[in-house]
């Protein structure tokens, strides 16, 4: 098996905070692979180790089969790296910033022109081109620093949260540019808040936390993984929850969780137990608006792996 990278028990600490404490990931060329995790789980760290920022206290990485410590600056040339902002030029228009980081790459003046305008489109920032960076909005820069990592046209891309902050028009359209790198070969590690992007566009997905990889699998095994099925059950009447929680938690013997939304959500190892959930709701006449059996969402599987709701993790729900 070829992996694009590979990384084996990587440890790393700061003082007395374990960031990593023995990580392991890998992809195959051509994949994506979405690693998952809660605030302060360690993705950024894996992320800098892998593309030679950080030095890892224990473990080995290789990156296009080179070892990222003692090949470091070859590593550095092979992948293209995005959430630091640091290599782009304040002063500089969008267009200026990528036009150079092509030259610094060696491409002639011509190609760094057109290889610029080509990732400007593609980005969505040709409006913006001739605008100082300064001027950007975080979302316009986000893109912008994209567009920068792809410039020397990487076989191998990290993304660290490349889509945070952005409306959904441009979450949308950053998705499109990942799957095209994809569709063209490149191998893409890509960390995310977002639930939903990593199942939209991963092939792979590693969930870490608190330094450790928890799980990892397809986002379709991952959804097997936990409870197989999810029955969801809407009452009519909104005064009828606690009786249809009632019901549905005795014929399954599972907790029953309450959605926004008046939906009740209860997972569930087999179809059997629907239809004894639909005849015991018909006895206890609670009428239902909905009735369902469908695959988990990933949300609920971050939930039943780190016990971190989505928008806890993502530290906007902390009071709720
Ligand atoms: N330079 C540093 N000095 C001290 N502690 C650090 C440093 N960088 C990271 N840490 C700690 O290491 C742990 C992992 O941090 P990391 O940034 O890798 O997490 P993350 O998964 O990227 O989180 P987030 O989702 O918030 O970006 C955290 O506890 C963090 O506080
Ligand atoms: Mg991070």
């Amino acid at each position: 098996m070829s992996y694009a990278f590979e990384a084996e028990g990587l440890v790393k600490r700061y003082g007395s905070t374990t960031a990593l404490a023995g990580v392991s990931l890998h992809a195959r060329r051509g994949t994506v692979l979405g690693v998952l995790g809660p605030n302060g789980a360690g993705k950024t760290t894996a992320i800098q180790i892998l593309a030679t920022l950080l030095r890892p206290d224990a473990g080995r990485a290789t990156v296009g089969g080179l070892d990222v410590v003692r090949d470091a600056a070859r590593v550095g040339r092979l992948v293209g790296l995005t959430g630091q902002y640091a290599t782009v030029d304040e002063d500089l228009t969008g267009a200026e910033n990528l036009v150079l980081l092509g030259r610094l790459l060696d491409l002639p003046r011509a190609a760094a022109r057109s290889r610029a305008r080509a990732l400007l489109t593609q980005v969505g920032l040709m409006d913006a081109a001739h605008l100082r960076v300064s001027a950007y909005s975080g979302g316009m820069r986000r893109r912008l620093d994209l567009a920068a990592g792809l410039i020397g046209r990487p076989e191998i891309v990290f993304l660290d949260e490349p889509t945070t902050g952005l409306d959904p028009g441009k979450r949308e359209d950053l998705w499109a540019t990942i799957r095209a790198l994809a569709a063209e070969g490149a191998t893409v590690l890509l960390t995310t808040q977002y639930l939903e992007e990593a199942d939209a566009l991963a092939d792979e997905i590693t969930v870490i936390d608190h330094g450790r990889v928890i799980a990892h699998d397809t986002p379709a095994g991952l959804k097997q993984l936990v409870g197989g099925r999810t029955i969801v059950v809407r009452p009519s009447d909104p005064a009828l929850l606690g009786a249809a929680a009632r019901v549905v938690e005795r014929v399954t013997g599972r907790p029953v969780e309450q959605q926004h939304g008046g939906a009740l959500t209860t997972p569930v190892e087999s179809a059997r137990a629907f239809t004894d959930v639909v005849r015991a709701l018909e006895t206890a006449r609670v009428d239902v608006a909905e009735l369902a059996l469908r695959l988990p969402s990933l949300d609920e599987v971050f939930f039943s792996l780190t016990g971190v709701t989505e928008t806890s993790a993502t530290g906007t729900e902390e009071t709720a």
